[in-house]
Protein backbone atom coordinates (compact mmCIF):
# COMPACT_ATOMS: atom_id res chain seq x y z
CA UNK A 1 0.00 0.00 0.00
CA UNK A 2 0.95 3.45 -0.82
CA UNK A 3 1.26 4.55 3.23
CA UNK A 4 4.50 2.47 3.52
CA UNK A 5 6.32 3.52 -0.07
CA UNK A 6 8.18 5.53 1.25
CA UNK A 7 9.16 3.06 4.39
CA UNK A 8 9.92 0.09 2.21
CA UNK A 9 11.46 2.38 -0.89
CA UNK A 10 13.91 3.20 2.56
CA UNK A 11 14.23 -0.52 3.50
CA UNK A 12 15.27 -1.44 0.21
CA UNK A 13 17.94 1.90 -0.08
CA UNK A 14 18.88 0.65 3.16
CA UNK A 15 19.63 -3.13 2.67
CA UNK A 16 21.20 -1.87 -0.59
CA UNK A 17 23.47 -0.35 1.03
CA UNK A 18 24.35 -2.86 3.64
CA UNK A 19 25.11 -5.26 0.38
CA UNK A 20 27.51 -2.98 -0.67
CA UNK A 21 29.00 -3.22 2.56
CA UNK A 22 28.83 -6.93 2.09
CA UNK A 23 27.32 -7.21 5.85
CA UNK A 24 24.16 -8.40 4.80
CA UNK A 25 22.85 -10.10 1.45
CA UNK A 26 19.34 -9.31 -0.32
CA UNK A 27 15.95 -10.87 1.31
CA UNK A 28 14.42 -13.00 -0.57
CA UNK A 29 10.89 -12.06 -2.33
CA UNK A 30 7.75 -13.99 -0.56
CA UNK A 31 6.72 -14.68 -4.36
CA UNK A 32 9.90 -16.94 -4.61
CA UNK A 33 9.00 -19.10 -1.65
CA UNK A 34 7.24 -22.32 -3.45
CA UNK A 35 6.09 -24.72 -0.44
CA UNK A 36 4.12 -28.45 -1.29
CA UNK A 37 1.69 -28.80 1.15
CA UNK A 38 2.02 -30.19 3.90
CA UNK A 39 5.65 -29.70 3.74
CA UNK A 40 5.94 -25.61 5.20
CA UNK A 41 8.09 -24.71 7.61
CA UNK A 42 6.48 -22.76 11.01
CA UNK A 43 7.52 -19.84 9.63
CA UNK A 44 8.34 -18.58 6.07
CA UNK A 45 9.49 -15.63 7.01
CA UNK A 46 10.16 -15.39 10.83
CA UNK A 47 13.07 -12.88 11.61
CA UNK A 48 13.71 -11.99 8.20
CA UNK A 49 11.50 -9.66 7.01
CA UNK A 50 13.68 -6.56 6.73
CA UNK A 51 12.67 -3.58 7.98
CA UNK A 52 8.84 -4.30 8.59
CA UNK A 53 9.75 -7.99 10.36
CA UNK A 54 9.73 -10.29 12.22
CA UNK A 55 6.58 -12.16 10.76
CA UNK A 56 3.55 -11.46 13.69
CA UNK A 57 2.16 -15.39 13.23
CA UNK A 58 3.18 -18.93 11.96
CA UNK A 59 2.76 -20.88 8.87
CA UNK A 60 2.23 -24.38 10.66
CA UNK A 61 -1.55 -24.45 11.40
CA UNK A 62 -3.46 -27.46 13.00
CA UNK A 63 -6.66 -28.28 15.12
CA UNK A 64 -4.14 -26.96 18.12
CA UNK A 65 -4.20 -23.61 16.15
CA UNK A 66 -7.65 -23.44 15.95
CA UNK A 67 -9.27 -20.59 17.80
CA UNK A 68 -10.30 -16.54 17.24
CA UNK A 69 -7.24 -15.81 18.86
CA UNK A 70 -4.77 -17.76 15.63
CA UNK A 71 -2.10 -16.74 14.32
CA UNK A 72 -2.11 -19.05 11.53
CA UNK A 73 -0.94 -17.50 7.95
CA UNK A 74 -1.27 -20.03 5.84
CA UNK A 75 -4.72 -19.27 4.38
CA UNK A 76 -6.97 -21.44 1.50
CA UNK A 77 -8.77 -20.26 -1.03
CA UNK A 78 -10.09 -23.87 -2.20
CA UNK A 79 -14.50 -22.74 -2.92
CA UNK A 80 -17.23 -21.01 -1.94
CA UNK A 81 -18.22 -23.45 1.11
CA UNK A 82 -14.19 -22.74 2.23
CA UNK A 83 -12.08 -19.76 1.72
CA UNK A 84 -10.42 -17.54 3.79
CA UNK A 85 -9.25 -13.67 3.68
CA UNK A 86 -6.32 -12.18 5.42
CA UNK A 87 -7.89 -9.59 7.83
CA UNK A 88 -6.60 -7.79 11.62
CA UNK A 89 -5.94 -9.73 14.85
CA UNK A 90 -6.88 -6.83 17.05
CA UNK A 91 -10.35 -5.25 17.02
CA UNK A 92 -11.51 -1.77 15.24
CA UNK A 93 -8.35 -1.78 13.53
CA UNK A 94 -7.31 -0.61 9.95
CA UNK A 95 -5.96 -2.56 6.75
CA UNK A 96 -3.56 0.21 6.74
CA UNK A 97 -2.75 -0.53 10.31
CA UNK A 98 -2.57 -4.11 10.34
CA UNK A 99 -1.71 -5.25 6.66
CA UNK A 100 1.51 -6.61 7.39
CA UNK A 101 0.79 -8.55 10.66
CA UNK A 102 -2.45 -9.98 9.04
CA UNK A 103 -3.72 -13.29 9.92
CA UNK A 104 -5.68 -15.87 8.12
CA UNK A 105 -9.88 -15.68 8.49
CA UNK A 106 -11.62 -18.81 7.12
CA UNK A 107 -15.53 -19.58 6.41
CA UNK A 108 -14.77 -23.26 7.56
CA UNK A 109 -13.17 -24.71 10.86
CA UNK A 110 -10.10 -26.93 9.57
CA UNK A 111 -7.39 -25.33 9.07
CA UNK A 112 -6.25 -23.80 12.20
CA UNK A 113 -6.98 -20.31 11.56
CA UNK A 114 -9.80 -17.84 13.09
CA UNK A 115 -13.15 -18.71 11.65
CA UNK A 116 -15.23 -15.74 9.98
CA UNK A 117 -18.93 -15.60 12.18
CA UNK A 118 -21.40 -16.91 9.90
CA UNK A 119 -23.47 -14.47 9.36
CA UNK A 120 -20.36 -11.51 8.54
CA UNK A 121 -20.80 -12.60 4.98
CA UNK A 122 -23.92 -10.99 3.56
CA UNK A 123 -23.63 -11.87 -0.05
CA UNK A 124 -20.36 -13.45 -2.05
CA UNK A 125 -19.68 -14.99 -6.24
CA UNK A 126 -17.00 -17.15 -7.01
CA UNK A 127 -15.57 -17.23 -10.42
CA UNK A 128 -14.18 -20.59 -11.97
CA UNK A 129 -11.89 -18.17 -14.65
CA UNK A 130 -9.97 -19.93 -16.92
CA UNK A 131 -6.74 -18.76 -15.47
CA UNK A 132 -7.89 -17.83 -11.95
CA UNK A 133 -10.16 -18.40 -9.15
CA UNK A 134 -12.27 -15.58 -7.83
CA UNK A 135 -14.22 -14.86 -4.83
CA UNK A 136 -16.09 -11.55 -4.40
CA UNK A 137 -18.65 -10.43 -1.71
CA UNK A 138 -20.08 -8.33 1.16
CA UNK A 139 -19.23 -8.38 4.98
CA UNK A 140 -19.47 -6.97 7.95
CA UNK A 141 -16.16 -6.36 8.50
CA UNK A 142 -16.04 -5.36 11.96
CA UNK A 143 -16.80 -9.29 12.72
CA UNK A 144 -13.28 -9.67 11.47
CA UNK A 145 -11.49 -7.06 13.25
CA UNK A 146 -11.88 -3.91 11.39
CA UNK A 147 -12.93 -0.70 11.79
CA UNK A 148 -16.32 -0.28 10.37
CA UNK A 149 -15.54 3.02 8.72
CA UNK A 150 -12.45 1.68 7.16
CA UNK A 151 -12.08 1.66 3.52
CA UNK A 152 -9.37 -0.94 3.30
CA UNK A 153 -6.96 -1.92 0.91
CA UNK A 154 -4.92 -4.26 -0.96
CA UNK A 155 -2.64 -7.34 0.36
CA UNK A 156 -0.51 -9.30 -2.09
CA UNK A 157 2.42 -11.29 -2.33
CA UNK A 158 4.68 -8.16 -2.89
CA UNK A 159 5.34 -4.55 -1.52
CA UNK A 160 8.01 -2.27 -2.30
CA UNK A 161 10.36 -4.61 -0.23
CA UNK A 162 8.50 -7.97 -1.80
CA UNK A 163 8.13 -9.36 1.40
CA UNK A 164 4.28 -9.00 1.47
CA UNK A 165 1.26 -8.21 2.98
CA UNK A 166 0.96 -10.18 5.38
CA UNK A 167 4.26 -11.17 6.17
CA UNK A 168 5.16 -14.61 5.50
CA UNK A 169 1.93 -14.62 4.10
CA UNK A 170 0.92 -17.66 1.88
CA UNK A 171 -1.86 -19.27 0.28
CA UNK A 172 -3.22 -22.68 -0.72
CA UNK A 173 -5.75 -24.10 -2.93
CA UNK A 174 -7.40 -27.25 -4.01
CA UNK A 175 -9.49 -25.33 -6.67
CA UNK A 176 -7.82 -25.53 -9.80
CA UNK A 177 -9.33 -27.34 -12.33
CA UNK A 178 -12.63 -27.44 -10.84
CA UNK A 179 -15.68 -25.88 -11.88
CA UNK A 180 -19.33 -24.52 -11.60
CA UNK A 181 -20.77 -28.18 -12.32
CA UNK A 182 -18.02 -30.00 -9.84
CA UNK A 183 -18.73 -27.41 -7.35
CA UNK A 184 -22.57 -28.03 -7.11
CA UNK A 185 -21.71 -31.80 -7.02
CA UNK A 186 -19.30 -31.02 -4.13
CA UNK A 187 -22.22 -28.45 -2.61
CA UNK A 188 -24.41 -31.64 -2.81
CA UNK A 189 -22.11 -33.81 -0.32
CA UNK A 190 -21.98 -30.86 2.29
CA UNK A 191 -18.41 -31.50 2.74
CA UNK A 192 -16.45 -28.52 1.40
CA UNK A 193 -13.15 -29.00 3.12
CA UNK A 194 -12.10 -33.09 2.34
CA UNK A 195 -10.04 -32.37 -0.57
CA UNK A 196 -6.06 -31.76 0.63
CA UNK A 197 -5.12 -31.95 -2.46
CA UNK A 198 -3.60 -28.14 -2.01
CA UNK A 199 -1.31 -26.57 -5.28
CA UNK A 200 0.59 -22.95 -3.36
CA UNK A 201 -1.14 -19.93 -5.35
CA UNK A 202 2.37 -18.04 -6.09
CA UNK A 203 0.19 -14.52 -7.60
CA UNK A 204 -2.91 -13.54 -5.52
CA UNK A 205 -4.53 -10.22 -4.24
CA UNK A 206 -6.59 -9.93 -1.47
CA UNK A 207 -9.11 -6.65 -1.11
CA UNK A 208 -11.06 -6.02 2.15
CA UNK A 209 -12.70 -2.65 2.85
CA UNK A 210 -15.82 -0.30 3.01
CA UNK A 211 -17.99 -3.43 3.57
CA UNK A 212 -16.17 -5.79 0.71
CA UNK A 213 -13.72 -8.25 -0.30
CA UNK A 214 -12.38 -9.25 -3.50
CA UNK A 215 -9.90 -12.39 -3.77
CA UNK A 216 -8.64 -13.48 -6.79
CA UNK A 217 -5.84 -16.44 -7.13
CA UNK A 218 -4.01 -16.88 -10.64
CA UNK A 219 -2.96 -20.45 -11.26
CA UNK A 220 0.59 -20.96 -11.31
CA UNK A 221 0.22 -22.92 -14.29
CA UNK A 222 -0.80 -20.01 -16.50
CA UNK A 223 2.98 -17.95 -18.12
CA UNK A 224 0.37 -14.70 -17.33
CA UNK A 225 -0.43 -15.25 -13.70
CA UNK A 226 1.70 -12.35 -12.92
CA UNK A 227 -0.37 -9.94 -15.30
CA UNK A 228 -3.66 -10.90 -14.37
CA UNK A 229 -3.19 -10.80 -10.78
CA UNK A 230 -1.17 -7.67 -11.22
CA UNK A 231 -0.26 -5.99 -7.96
CA UNK A 232 0.37 -2.33 -8.61
CA UNK A 233 -3.35 -0.89 -8.57
CA UNK A 234 -3.99 -0.70 -5.16
CA UNK A 235 -5.74 2.76 -4.97
CA UNK A 236 -8.34 1.59 -7.62
CA UNK A 237 -10.01 -1.18 -5.77
CA UNK A 238 -12.17 -4.48 -6.69
CA UNK A 239 -13.88 -2.78 -9.53
CA UNK A 240 -10.51 -2.65 -11.70
CA UNK A 241 -8.43 -5.55 -10.20
CA UNK A 242 -11.43 -8.35 -9.60
CA UNK A 243 -13.81 -7.60 -12.36
CA UNK A 244 -17.18 -8.70 -11.28
CA UNK A 245 -20.82 -7.03 -10.80
CA UNK A 246 -20.70 -6.18 -7.86
CA UNK A 247 -23.95 -4.45 -7.74
CA UNK A 248 -26.04 -7.46 -8.01
CA UNK A 249 -24.09 -10.01 -5.59
CA UNK A 250 -24.85 -8.34 -1.99
CA UNK A 251 -27.80 -10.65 -0.83
CA UNK A 252 -26.74 -13.79 -3.08
CA UNK A 253 -24.60 -16.47 -3.35
CA UNK A 254 -23.52 -17.81 -6.44
CA UNK A 255 -21.05 -19.93 -8.58
CA UNK A 256 -20.58 -19.36 -11.91
CA UNK A 257 -17.75 -20.48 -14.29
CA UNK A 258 -16.16 -17.29 -16.69
CA UNK A 259 -13.77 -16.44 -19.01
CA UNK A 260 -10.76 -14.53 -18.28
CA UNK A 261 -10.68 -10.38 -17.39
CA UNK A 262 -8.54 -8.55 -18.91
CA UNK A 263 -5.57 -7.74 -16.95
CA UNK A 264 -5.61 -4.75 -14.95
CA UNK A 265 -4.27 -1.52 -16.59
CA UNK A 266 -4.65 -3.49 -19.88
CA UNK A 267 -7.29 -1.42 -22.42
CA UNK A 268 -7.89 -1.58 -26.18
CA UNK A 269 -9.02 1.86 -27.32
CA UNK A 270 -9.23 2.19 -31.46
CA UNK A 271 -7.87 -0.57 -32.50
CA UNK A 272 -4.66 -0.12 -29.74
CA UNK A 273 -3.92 -2.12 -26.69
CA UNK A 274 -2.21 0.56 -24.09
CA UNK A 275 -1.46 -0.28 -20.30
CA UNK A 276 -2.55 2.44 -18.20
CA UNK A 277 0.09 2.80 -14.91
CA UNK A 278 -1.26 3.90 -11.60
CA UNK A 279 0.33 7.08 -11.10
CA UNK A 280 2.58 7.22 -7.80
CA UNK A 281 1.44 10.80 -7.07
CA UNK A 282 -1.84 12.99 -7.58
CA UNK A 283 -5.35 11.52 -8.40
CA UNK A 284 -5.42 8.07 -9.52
CA UNK A 285 -8.02 8.49 -12.42
CA UNK A 286 -8.10 5.33 -14.68
CA UNK A 287 -8.50 6.25 -18.45
CA UNK A 288 -11.04 3.38 -19.06
CA UNK A 289 -13.79 1.55 -18.07
CA UNK A 290 -13.59 -2.00 -17.37
CA UNK A 291 -15.66 -4.98 -19.23
CA UNK A 292 -16.91 -7.64 -16.89
CA UNK A 293 -16.03 -10.89 -18.48
CA UNK A 294 -18.77 -13.43 -19.88
CA UNK A 295 -19.77 -16.05 -17.29
CA UNK A 296 -22.16 -18.75 -17.52
CA UNK A 297 -23.13 -21.60 -15.52
CA UNK A 298 -24.08 -19.85 -12.33
CA UNK A 299 -25.76 -21.43 -10.02
CA UNK A 300 -26.78 -20.08 -6.57
CA UNK A 301 -26.66 -21.05 -2.92
CA UNK A 302 -27.94 -20.30 0.76
CA UNK A 303 -25.54 -19.48 2.84
CA UNK A 304 -26.76 -21.30 5.99
CA UNK A 305 -25.88 -24.68 3.13
CA UNK A 306 -22.38 -22.86 2.27
CA UNK A 307 -21.28 -22.32 6.05
CA UNK A 308 -23.01 -24.58 7.85
CA UNK A 309 -19.92 -26.01 9.65
CA UNK A 310 -19.29 -22.71 11.02
CA UNK A 311 -22.46 -22.52 12.48
CA UNK A 312 -21.96 -25.70 14.51
CA UNK A 313 -18.39 -24.34 15.43
CA UNK A 314 -17.85 -23.60 19.53
CA UNK A 315 -15.33 -21.34 18.45
CA UNK A 316 -17.70 -18.98 17.11
CA UNK A 317 -21.25 -20.68 18.31
CA UNK A 318 -22.04 -17.14 20.68
CA UNK A 319 -22.61 -15.04 17.02
CA UNK A 320 -26.01 -15.25 15.78
CA UNK A 321 -26.03 -17.19 12.45
CA UNK A 322 -30.14 -17.08 11.93
CA UNK A 323 -29.65 -12.97 11.22
CA UNK A 324 -27.68 -14.17 8.29
CA UNK A 325 -29.52 -17.29 6.67
CA UNK A 326 -32.54 -15.04 6.85
CA UNK A 327 -31.33 -12.38 4.85
CA UNK A 328 -30.25 -14.23 2.30
CA UNK A 329 -32.84 -16.84 1.72
CA UNK A 330 -35.34 -14.29 0.54
CA UNK A 331 -32.93 -13.87 -2.33
CA UNK A 332 -31.74 -17.22 -3.22
CA UNK A 333 -32.84 -20.66 -3.90
CA UNK A 334 -31.02 -23.66 -3.15
CA UNK A 335 -29.09 -25.24 -6.26
CA UNK A 336 -31.71 -23.27 -8.57
CA UNK A 337 -30.13 -21.36 -11.65
CA UNK A 338 -29.91 -17.65 -11.33
CA UNK A 339 -30.01 -15.02 -14.14
CA UNK A 340 -26.50 -14.83 -13.78
CA UNK A 341 -26.61 -10.88 -14.27
CA UNK A 342 -23.11 -10.82 -14.24
CA UNK A 343 -22.84 -12.94 -17.43
CA UNK A 344 -23.07 -12.01 -21.01
CA UNK A 345 -19.68 -10.13 -21.14
CA UNK A 346 -21.64 -6.79 -21.03
CA UNK A 347 -19.64 -3.73 -19.57
CA UNK A 348 -20.88 -3.18 -16.29
CA UNK A 349 -23.28 -0.39 -15.65
CA UNK A 350 -22.34 0.28 -12.33
CA UNK A 351 -18.37 0.29 -13.44
CA UNK A 352 -18.47 2.19 -15.99
CA UNK A 353 -20.48 5.27 -15.27
CA UNK A 354 -19.22 5.48 -11.65
CA UNK A 355 -15.38 5.36 -13.28
CA UNK A 356 -16.10 9.15 -13.89
CA UNK A 357 -18.28 10.08 -11.20
CA UNK A 358 -15.54 8.18 -8.76
CA UNK A 359 -12.48 10.27 -9.61
CA UNK A 360 -14.38 12.92 -9.61
CA UNK A 361 -14.48 12.01 -5.53
CA UNK A 362 -10.85 11.28 -5.50
CA UNK A 363 -9.13 14.39 -5.10
CA UNK A 364 -10.71 14.81 -1.24
CA UNK A 365 -9.56 11.35 -0.19
CA UNK A 366 -5.73 11.30 -0.90
CA UNK A 367 -4.96 9.64 1.59
CA UNK A 368 -3.22 6.25 2.39
CA UNK A 369 -6.52 4.66 2.33
CA UNK A 370 -7.95 5.27 -0.42
CA UNK A 371 -7.83 2.22 -2.64
CA UNK A 372 -11.65 1.51 -1.53
CA UNK A 373 -13.03 5.11 -2.10
CA UNK A 374 -13.33 4.31 -5.19
CA UNK A 375 -14.72 0.49 -5.11
CA UNK A 376 -17.27 1.65 -2.53
CA UNK A 377 -18.72 4.56 -4.38
CA UNK A 378 -19.17 2.48 -7.49
CA UNK A 379 -21.45 0.12 -5.35
CA UNK A 380 -23.06 2.77 -3.47
CA UNK A 381 -24.29 4.23 -7.56
CA UNK A 382 -24.80 0.60 -8.91
CA UNK A 383 -27.00 0.19 -5.86
CA UNK A 384 -28.92 3.45 -5.95
CA UNK A 385 -29.55 2.64 -9.72
CA UNK A 386 -30.43 -0.81 -9.48
CA UNK A 387 -33.34 0.56 -7.17
CA UNK A 388 -34.36 3.25 -9.21
CA UNK A 389 -34.58 0.67 -12.12
C1 LIG B 1 0.50 -27.82 15.27
O1 LIG B 1 0.95 -26.49 15.05
C2 LIG B 1 1.82 -26.02 16.05
C3 LIG B 1 2.08 -24.56 15.79
O2 LIG B 1 2.54 -24.35 14.49
C4 LIG B 1 3.08 -26.84 16.06
O3 LIG B 1 3.94 -26.40 17.07
C5 LIG B 1 2.72 -28.31 16.30
O4 LIG B 1 3.87 -29.10 16.16
C6 LIG B 1 1.68 -28.77 15.30
N1 LIG B 1 1.22 -30.10 15.68
C7 LIG B 1 1.21 -31.11 14.81
C8 LIG B 1 0.69 -32.40 15.33
O5 LIG B 1 1.59 -31.00 13.66
C1 LIG C 1 -4.29 -32.55 -7.65
O1 LIG C 1 -4.37 -31.23 -8.19
C2 LIG C 1 -3.59 -31.06 -9.34
C3 LIG C 1 -3.62 -29.58 -9.70
O2 LIG C 1 -4.92 -29.11 -9.84
C4 LIG C 1 -4.14 -31.96 -10.45
O3 LIG C 1 -3.38 -31.80 -11.62
C5 LIG C 1 -4.09 -33.40 -9.98
O4 LIG C 1 -4.71 -34.21 -10.94
C6 LIG C 1 -4.79 -33.56 -8.65
N1 LIG C 1 -4.56 -34.90 -8.14
C7 LIG C 1 -5.54 -35.65 -7.69
C8 LIG C 1 -5.13 -36.99 -7.15
O5 LIG C 1 -6.70 -35.28 -7.68
C1 LIG D 1 -15.04 -34.50 4.55
O1 LIG D 1 -14.33 -35.40 3.71
C2 LIG D 1 -13.06 -35.79 4.23
C3 LIG D 1 -12.34 -36.60 3.19
O2 LIG D 1 -13.18 -37.51 2.55
C4 LIG D 1 -13.27 -36.53 5.53
O3 LIG D 1 -12.01 -36.89 6.07
C5 LIG D 1 -13.98 -35.61 6.52
O4 LIG D 1 -14.24 -36.31 7.71
C6 LIG D 1 -15.28 -35.13 5.92
N1 LIG D 1 -15.87 -34.14 6.81
C7 LIG D 1 -17.15 -34.13 7.11
C8 LIG D 1 -17.60 -33.04 8.03
O5 LIG D 1 -17.93 -34.96 6.68
C1 LIG E 1 -24.85 -5.64 2.08
O1 LIG E 1 -26.08 -6.09 2.62
C2 LIG E 1 -26.21 -5.96 4.03
C3 LIG E 1 -27.54 -6.52 4.47
O2 LIG E 1 -27.78 -7.75 3.96
C4 LIG E 1 -26.11 -4.52 4.43
O3 LIG E 1 -26.15 -4.41 5.83
C5 LIG E 1 -24.80 -3.95 3.92
O4 LIG E 1 -24.76 -2.57 4.19
C6 LIG E 1 -24.65 -4.17 2.42
N1 LIG E 1 -23.31 -3.75 2.03
C7 LIG E 1 -23.08 -2.77 1.16
C8 LIG E 1 -21.65 -2.39 0.94
O5 LIG E 1 -23.97 -2.22 0.54
C1 LIG F 1 -22.37 11.22 -12.04
O1 LIG F 1 -22.64 12.32 -11.21
C2 LIG F 1 -23.46 13.30 -11.82
C3 LIG F 1 -23.55 14.48 -10.88
O2 LIG F 1 -23.74 14.06 -9.56
C4 LIG F 1 -24.82 12.67 -12.14
O3 LIG F 1 -25.65 13.63 -12.80
C5 LIG F 1 -24.63 11.49 -13.05
O4 LIG F 1 -25.86 10.84 -13.27
C6 LIG F 1 -23.66 10.52 -12.43
N1 LIG F 1 -23.38 9.45 -13.37
C7 LIG F 1 -23.52 8.18 -13.03
C8 LIG F 1 -23.25 7.21 -14.11
O5 LIG F 1 -23.81 7.82 -11.93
Amino acid sequence: MSKHTLLSLFAIAFSSLVDAQGTSSALEPLASKHFTWPDIPFQVTGDNGGIRGPQAGFNQCNSTTENQQSECQTMFLNNLGDFCMWSSGQPDDTVGESEAREFAWCTAPGHGTRVIPPGAITGAQWLYAKNYLQVVGFLDQTQVNLDASDEGGELDPHGADEQGNPLGGIVFTNGFGMNSASFQQLASTGNFTGNQNYTQVIEWIDFIGSGMFCLKMCNPDDPNAAELCQHIYDEVGCNYNALANYGSINGTFEVCDSDDMTPPGVFVENGVTTTWFQPATGPVIPPYTTTIPSSSNCVTYQSSQLFAAAATDPAVATVTSSSASSSVTGSSGSGSSSKASGASGSTGTGTAGAAGNASGSIPSFQSPATPFVVAGFIVTVTTMLAMLA
